[in-house]
């Protein structure tokens, strides 16, 4: 579109000690500056409490409370809403300019504190530097991206011309739109699903997980710092879904629900929000980006070291806690053996330790989680062979959710191991005939997230390309780690509405268009 040249944010390089002492550095000052304080909402610009607190626990250690967070009442959130409604009157008309120019300068703030937003993201959801790091430099790519977008947009779209009219087709905001966000990706989805929502000219309820408010509230405050008027975002947050679920789904003054979590919850976003409550001018719409069940295929003539490696940094980064996830394999026959060997070997090596310390595996999100991953898990125990792992693990005495990498084999495509979003750290190893069977079992499943294919063959790869039924499909690489502005993400099938975040097309999720004809 003409814009400024574009790079994706690197990464920091660990491995050289001082970046490594002053990433310790800002969890010092993070621990000093933020934990065992109380964080307000942001209603109609101000800060405001609520008697009301939830707890948010470090899932390294949750006998610690890092912060705290209001839990909204009916009112307040009825509130931000008129709040989000009567600024929507002024942002919809702002300078696209503007827009931009805000999101350029956000980036360049987020630069200059990646390290702190690392650290806070590390004590409130579990995840190690190099993955927080990689979750702040893509919220770092989303600035700059939307920032582009933005532009884009504004431009409007040509059309087939009339000789004795001027007709244009422009791109107009849609109202308040409600943010609601997993815990996840605490920064970059939040910020994703907001950003579309601004850049286009809405305005926004941005509701963050309660496991993970505090990367929200500082992305929400460093926007108002690069200029954002600050009644264009409404924090709200609960721990409570009775009042910042079904409610703010149903209220009749949100024009659009923007939800990125679990399929049972987009299921009922979805539904509840068809129906037209009393009041309410128009049909909501809704972007609902769901669950993964995502496969990796491995060919016979492919390098099996390189699937290994991939596989084991898919499957168990974050604790397999990520959307994206590998958590099937499906291996041809002739090298299943092999490749299972050489997976299982990578993921003994790893070592559970403290995300503080940057180990390679931490705790999941916390103990419901723990319970239910441990479930599939004794289940998979009578239906499939336990290759590695299956239980808890102890990490220096601390209170977590820490459960061994898990590797079941002889994984049957009925099976819930096979069909069944887990979450958690657990890999089904599943035998194919041939590569074409291996892509039919590919496709078995109501999820459609991402996948990963291993081949040399030019012909198997562009019949993976044609047939296998996912919205990212990665070919010779991990099916983890989607950059904005070139991985578009979005799933097919039961992983959501296929809104492609980060990509060309989402703001249009964001608007409607108008198109104008004037008679000469
Ligand atoms: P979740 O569905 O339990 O919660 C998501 C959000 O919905 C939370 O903020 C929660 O408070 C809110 N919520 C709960 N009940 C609600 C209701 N009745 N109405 C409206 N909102 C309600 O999901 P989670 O456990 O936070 O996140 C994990 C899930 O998210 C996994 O299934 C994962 O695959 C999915 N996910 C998908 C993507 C993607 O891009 N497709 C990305 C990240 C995570
Ligand atoms: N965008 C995240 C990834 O690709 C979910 O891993």
């Amino acid at each position: 579109a003409g814009l400024l040249p574009f790079e994706h944010e690197p990464y920091f390089n660990y491995a050289d000690p001082q970046v490594a002492q002053a990433q310790r550095e800002a969890f010092a000052q993070v621990r000093e500056k933020y934990v065992g304080k109380t964080f307000p909402m942001i209603i109609g610009g101000k800060a405001v409490t609520s008697a009301d607190t939830h707890d948010v626990l470090n899932p390294a250690d949750t006998d610690e409370v890092v912060w705290r967070f209001s839990n909204a009442s009916a009112a307040q959130r009825d509130e931000a809403i008129a709040s989000a409604k009567a600024a929507f009157e002024d942002w919809r008309f702002s300078d696209p300019m503007q827009r931009a120019s805000i999101l350029k300068r956000a980036a360049t703030l987020l630069q200059q504190r990646r390290m702190e937003f690392i650290a806070v993201m590390t004590l409130e959801n579990g995840k190690n530097w190099a993955e927080a790091d990689g979750e702040v430099a893509e919220s770092v790519d989303h600035f700059e991206v939307f920032a582009r977008e933005t532009l884009k947009w504004a431009a409007g779209k040509p059309v087939y011309p009339m000789p004795d009219e001027h007709v244009t087709m422009t791109y107009e905001p849609l109202g308040v739109v409600a943010c609601i966000n997993p815990w996840n990706f605490p920064s970059a989805i939040p910020l994703g699903m907001a950003l579309g929502a601004i850049a286009a000219g809405n305005t926004v309820i941005w509701k963050p997980a309660s496991d993970t408010p505090l990367s929200s509230y500082l992305m929400v405050e460093l926007l108002f710092e690069a200029g954002l008027p600050r009644n264009v975002i409404q924090f709200l947050t609960s721990a409570d879904n009775d009042v910042l679920g079904d409610p703010l789904v149903d209220h009749p003054d949100v024009r659009m629900i923007a939800f990125t979590g679990s399929k049972a919850i987009g299921c009922r976003i979805y539904e509840r929000a068809a129906k037209v409550q009393p009041g309410q001018r128009w049909l909501k719409r809704v972007i609902a980006e769901m669950g993964g069940k995502d496969p990796t295929i491995v060919c016979a003539d492919t390098d099996l070291d390189v699937a290994a490696r991939d596989i084991v940094a898919s499957t168990f980064g974050y604790q397999g806690q990520k959307c994206s996830a590998c958590s099937r394999v499906i291996a041809e026959d002739s090298i299943h053996d092999e490749l299972l060997s050489k997976v299982v070997d990578l993921t003994e090596k790893l070592q559970i330790g403290l995300p503080e310390d940057n180990a390679p595996i931490g705790p999941v999100i916390h103990e419901r989680a723990a319970e239910g991953i441990l479930k599939y898990i004794e289940n998979g125990k009578k239906t499939a062979k336990l290759v590695t792992g299956g239980q808890r693990a102890e990490v220096n005495g601390k209170k977590g959710g820490y459960i061994q990498p898990t590797i079941f084999a002889d994984v049957k495509p009925t099976d819930p191991l096979f069909q069944e979003e887990i979450f958690g750290p657990v890999l089904a190893f599943t035998r194919a005939r041939d590569w074409q069977h291996a892509i039919e079992l590919a496709n078995d499943s109501e999820y459609g997230l991402t996948a990963a294919f291993y081949s040399r063959d030019s012909h198997k790869i562009s019949e993976a390309r044609r047939l296998i039924h996912v919205g990212n499909l990665y070919i010779n690489r991990k099916c983890t780690g989607a950059l904005s502005g070139t991985h578009a993400f979005g799933g097919y099938g039961m992983s959501g509405t296929n809104a492609k975040v980060g990509g060309p097309d989402y703001l249009f999720w964001f608007m409607q268009t108008k198109t104008t004809a004037q008679k000469y």
